[in-house]
């Protein structure tokens, strides 16, 4: 049967033919017995939450390394937390979806994508002898309810902030052959497979912006703005100073404060916010959050 396809079947076409066309298996390719070079960085000095802090002055070459490793591996579990809240969100819209149209099956393969990142990043994780640190645990039990009250924009909208954010992050990181070579690996994968993903979503919400009544779109803003906060607020995961010796609480309050680390974020969500802002779910009632979320400036 041939069928007439409209944009949003188009994209999906399109996207499933990529799909089938360039995807890894971190499995097979990457190799995970190799050894991790001593003295090489996990995370970019510059991207480190307590970079140029008087806490890092105190850190030795060594500290700042361990203390890199642990802020992936506190990122990279907490990507595997997004992306199991997504693929519930995906699997809400497949349910009551009709599955002979290449939208929904594109979202299957988008979850298995996701499948199979989440098992690279636990790897990852497990490589680095780290704990799977994740995000703390109120914001563990707040996730349960967004598969349940959110809908509409906002959460694909949501999804985008994620996968953007540690999309410009990863970016960076790949680039510098400085960095080590798994973790430059990891980050290729996911920035490649990525891409069809933020096609996909920035797609579904200028058509879901087109629908919403004046009522909703409050509500669609305040649930962004809130799932942003707890975004870049969850990504360290304040356990991971206590690999170097330093008080967590104390610790995780001034890299809240860190200038540099409030700059790294709004950097890394400067193109989807400006996305987001276009599409109209930037502004009132969410406005004090975003300005938290560090995601706009103040
Ligand atoms: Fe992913
Ligand atoms: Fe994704």
């Amino acid at each position: 049967m041939t069928r007439m396809l409209d944009g949003r079947e188009k994209t999906a076409d399109r996207l499933l033919k990529s799909s089938a066309n360039k995807f890894y298996d971190p499995e097979v390719d990457i190799d995970w017995a190799a050894p991790l070079p001593e003295g090489k960085p996990y995370e970019l000095e510059h991207r480190c939450s307590l970079y140029g802090t008087h806490l890092w002055d105190q850190l030795t070459p060594e500290q700042r390394i361990e203390l890199g490793k642990h802020e992936i591996a506190s990122i990279a579990s907490n990507g595997i937390f997004f992306e199991v809240l997504l693929m519930q969100l995906l699997l809400k819209d497949i349910y009551r979806g009709d599955p002979t149209s290449r939208h929904v099956q594109y979202a299957l393969t988008e979850i298995a994508d996701e499948c199979r990142h989440s098992t690279m990043f636990a790897r990852m994780v497990e490589r680095f002898d780290a704990p799977p640190y994740g995000p703390v645990k109120i914001v563990h039990q707040l996730g349960k309810l967004l598969p349940v009250l959110g809908y509409g924009p906002a959460l694909y909208g949501s999804i985008l902030v994620a996968e953007e954010v540690l999309d410009r992050l990863q970016r960076e990181s790949m680039a510098d052959e400085n960095v080590q070579p798994l973790v430059r690996m990891v980050n290729r994968i996911h920035v490649l497979e990525e891409a069809r993903h933020v096609t996909f979503a920035r797609e579904e919400v200028t058509r879901g912006m087109a629908k919403l009544s004046k009522t909703e779109l409050y509500y669609q803003r305040w649930l962004i703005a809130s799932v942003s906060f707890a975004i870049t607020r969850s990504l360290i995961n304040p356990r991971v100073y206590a690999s170097v010796g330093l008080r967590p609480k104390e610790a995780w309050e001034t890299a809240m404060a860190n200038p540099h680390f409030q700059e790294t974020m709004r950097w890394a969500g400067e193109r989807i916010v400006a996305f987001l802002d276009e599409a109209g779910l930037v502004g009132a009632p969410g406005m004090r959050m975003w300005r938290r979320s560090f995601l706009v400036a103040k």
